[in-house]
C-alpha cells in the first residue's frame, strides 16, 4: 500500500530525509525542489513503512486506501511524477552538522520576524552547541503568515504552527512579541548584543492594480481581504462590502483561489476554524454568489497549483467552471491540463468560481462603490463584469527595512547567499543576513524557506568562523538586552487568543 503526498504539502522535504529508500522526490539538492508544486512518492519504490507519515509537519502523506474520495486524485498526481524515471542516490543527500570555532562566548544571533523563515533559522542555529538566539517580532502572536496568511479552511497547512511551536520551546531561544524592529528598538541596538542580526521579515505590501479607478471603495488587495478574513490586527476592523451577487479577483495565484474559496464557501463550513469571528459573521450575511478569478495570461501559464485546483474543485457546495474556448493553448499529458479541460462551463446559478483566462484589467468602475471592471483581452476587445467587490490578489511586495539596502525593483533586501550586501559599495554589511520572502521576494511554500534558511545560516556559521563577525561586548547580557528593548514596545493582543 504505498504513501501518497496529498494537497497540504508545505514542501519542507522532512519527509524526504526520513524516507528509508529515498523515494520522495525532488530532493531538496535537487534544482526542481524550489519550484516544485508538491513532492511525490514513488508508488514502485515505496516501501510502506510510514517514516514519512510521521516526519510530515502538516499531516500531508497518506496510505493510498485510506484517501478521501477528493484525495484520491493525488495518487495519481504522485505515480505521474514518477513516470519519468529519474536518477537518484539510495539515500537523500543531508548538510553536514554546523561546527563553530570557540570564541570564548556562544554564538549570539538576533532574528526579526517569527514566520517560517525565521522560525527555520532559529532551528538550524539552535543545532551548534550553546548557540542563543533571540526573536523580536512586531505582532503580539507569532507565525507571520502561517497564521495571518494561511486560508483558515486548510486545517492541515496551519498545523505546521505546531513545529514553529516546538523550535520556540528550545531553552535556547528567547521570543520577544510586539516588539517592531525599526520603532521599537534599532539595528544598531540588536548589533551591540548579538554577533549577527537576521531579518526575516516577509513581504507585507502588495504589488498594486495601477488601472484608474483602483482606488474605488470595494477595491481591496489580497493584504487586505486576507488579513481581515485571518483577523491580522493590522487588517481586522476593515468593513467588507459582500452585498453584491458577484465579486472579481484580479490574478490567479494560490492566493485568488484561497480568497475565491473562502468568499463562496458555506459559511458553516468556516465555524470550526481559525478563521475572524467577524469576518465569519459578514460571510454569514453575505449575497455573493459567483467569484470570477481572472488571469492575465492563458491558462498554460495559470499562476495556480496543480494540488490547490484540485482542492478547489472539490470544495463542497461550489461549481468550478471554465469557458472551453478559453483552455486553447493548454500541453497534451498534463494533469493540470486535463483537470481544467475536465470542468464543465460556468454555471449560471448557485455557489460558483468561474475562472477565466488572457484578460488584462484596465479600469475599475464606481465612484462611490466599485461596480465592475473592464478587462483588454486579445487584440482590441474589451469587457466589462459587473461586481460589487474587487480584488486584487497579485503578489505580494516586501518593504524597505530601516538603515539596510533595498531593491526597489524586486521588494527585496539585497544580499549574497542571505548576507545583506550594499550595491552601493558592492561589499557585505557585515553581521546582517535575510532570510524567507525579504531575501528571495513573495513565492514559495512554508517548507521552500527552511533550505532559504540553512543556506542563510550556513553563510552566517562561516563568517563567524573567520572572524568576519564584530562581537557583542560581554557585559550585556542576551537577557538584559531582550527585557531592556521588550518592555518598551510591547503592544497588546487585539484580536488574536491564540
Ligand atoms: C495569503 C497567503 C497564503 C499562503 N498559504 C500557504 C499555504 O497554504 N501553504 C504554503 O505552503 N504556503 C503558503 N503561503 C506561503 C507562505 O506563507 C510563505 O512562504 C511564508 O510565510 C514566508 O515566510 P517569511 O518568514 O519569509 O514571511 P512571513 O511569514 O510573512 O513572516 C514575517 C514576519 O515578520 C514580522 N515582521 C515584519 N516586520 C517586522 C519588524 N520590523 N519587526 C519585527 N517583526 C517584523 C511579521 O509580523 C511576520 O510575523 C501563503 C502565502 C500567502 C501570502
Ligand atoms: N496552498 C498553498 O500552497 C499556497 C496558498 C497561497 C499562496 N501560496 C504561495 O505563496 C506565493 C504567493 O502567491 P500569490 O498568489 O500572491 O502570487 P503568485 O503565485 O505570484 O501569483 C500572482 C498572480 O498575479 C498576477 N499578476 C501579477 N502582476 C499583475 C498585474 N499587474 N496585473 C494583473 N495580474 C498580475 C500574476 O500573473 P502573471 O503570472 O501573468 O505574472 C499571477 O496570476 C506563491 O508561491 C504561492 O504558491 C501557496
Amino acid at each position: 500500500m504505498p504513501h501518497v503526498v496529498t494537497q497540504s504539502c508545505v514542501g519542507d522535504g522532512s519527509c524526504v530525509f526520513a524516507c528509508p529508500v529515498n523515494c520522495i522526490q525532488p530532493t531538496p539538492d535537487d534544482p526542481a525542489f524550489e519550484l516544485a508544486e508538491m513532492l511525490h512518492v514513488d508508488p514502485v519504490a515505496c516501501v510502506d513503512c510510514g517514516a514519512c507519515v510521521s516526519a510530515c509537519p502538516v499531516d500531508a502523506i497518506k496510505p493510498h486506501r485510506q484517501l478521501d474520495d477528493h484525495e484520491r486524485a493525488f495518487a495519481l498526481i504522485n505515480a505521474a511524477y514518477h513516470r519519468t524515471p529519474r536518477k537518484r542516490a539510495l539515500l537523500a543527500p543531508v548538510r553536514p552538522p554546523l561546527r563553530v570555532r570557540d570564541r570564548g562566548q556562544p554564538l549570539r544571533v538576533a532574528i526579526v520576524g517569527s514566520g517560517p523563515a525565521a522560525m527555520y533559522a532559529a532551528e538550524e542555529l539552535l543545532t551548534i552547541p550553546g548557540a542563543r538566539v533571540s526573536v523580536y517580532e512586531r505582532l503580539p502572536v507569532p507565525d507571520g503568515l502561517v497564521r495571518s496568511g494561511v486560508a483558515p479552511d486548510h486545517r492541515r497547512t496551519r498545523r505546521v504552527s505546531r513545529q514553529l511551536d516546538a523550535i520556540r520551546r528550545h531553552p535556547g531561544l528567547t521570543m520577544h512579541l510586539g516588539v517592531e524592529v525599526g520603532r521599537d528598538v534599532t539595528d544598531a541596538e540588536l548589533r551591540e548584543t548579538h554577533h549577527a542580526v537576521i531579518y526575516a521579515v516577509g513581504a507585507a505590501a502588495d504589488r498594486r492594480l495601477d488601472v484608474p479607478g483602483s482606488d474605488a471603495p470595494g477595491v481591496l488587495s489580497a493584504t487586505e481581504l486576507v488579513g481581515w478574513y485571518n483577523g491580522h490586527p493590522d487588517h481586522a476592523d476593515r468593513t467588507v462590502v459582500l452585498t453584491h451577487r458577484r465579486a472579481v479577483v484580479v490574478g490567479n495565484g494560490n492566493v485568488a483561489l484561497d480568497i475565491a474559496r473562502i468568499l463562496t464557501a458555506d459559511p458553516k463550513s468556516l465555524e470550526d476554524t481559525e478563521i475572524a469571528p467577524a469576518a465569519l459573521a459578514a460571510l454569514r450575511e453575505s449575497r455573493i454568489e459567483e467569484v470570477v478569478v481572472v488571469g492575465r495570461r492563458g491558462p498554460e501559464h495559470a499562476a495556480f497549483t496543480l494540488p490547490e485546483l484540485v482542492g478547489l474543485t472539490s470544495t463542497p457546495g461550489v461549481t468550478v467552471g471554465v469557458d472551453p474556448a478559453e483552455l486553447t493553448g493548454l500541453p497534451d499529458d498534463d494533469p493540470k491540463a486535463e483537470l481544467l479541460r475536465s470542468l464543465g462551463p460556468p454555471a449560471r446559478s448557485g455557489r460558483r468560481i468561474t475562472l477565466r483566462f488572457g484578460l488584462s484589467a484596465v479600469e475599475v468602475h464606481g465612484e462611490e462603490a466599485v461596480s465592475g471592471v473592464t478587462f483588454a483581452g486579445a487584440g482590441s476587445e474589451h469587457q466589462r463584469i459587473a461586481a460589487g467587490l474587487v480584488v486584487a490578489s497579485i503578489g505580494y511586495r516586501g518593504l524597505p527595512v530601516a538603515g539596510l539596502p533595498f531593491d526597489d525593483a524586486t521588494g527585496t533586501v539585497p544580499n549574497d547567499e542571505g548576507r545583506v550586501v550594499d550595491p552601493a559599495c558592492g561589499g557585505a554589511r557585515p553581521g546582517t543576513y535575510v532570510v524567507g520572502w525579504i531575501k528571495r521576494g513573495p513565492s514559495g511554500f512554508i517548507g521552500t524557506n527552511k533550505a532559504c534558511s540553512q543556506d542563510t545560516v550556513a553563510a552566517l556559521v562561516e563568517d563567524y568562523n573567520a572572524d568576519r563577525l564584530p562581537s557583542p561586548p560581554r557585559n550585556v547580557s542576551v537577557e538584559d538586552a531582550g527585557t531592556r528593548v521588550g518592555a518598551r514596545g510591547r503592544r497588546r493582543p487585539r484580536t488574536w487568543s491564540r
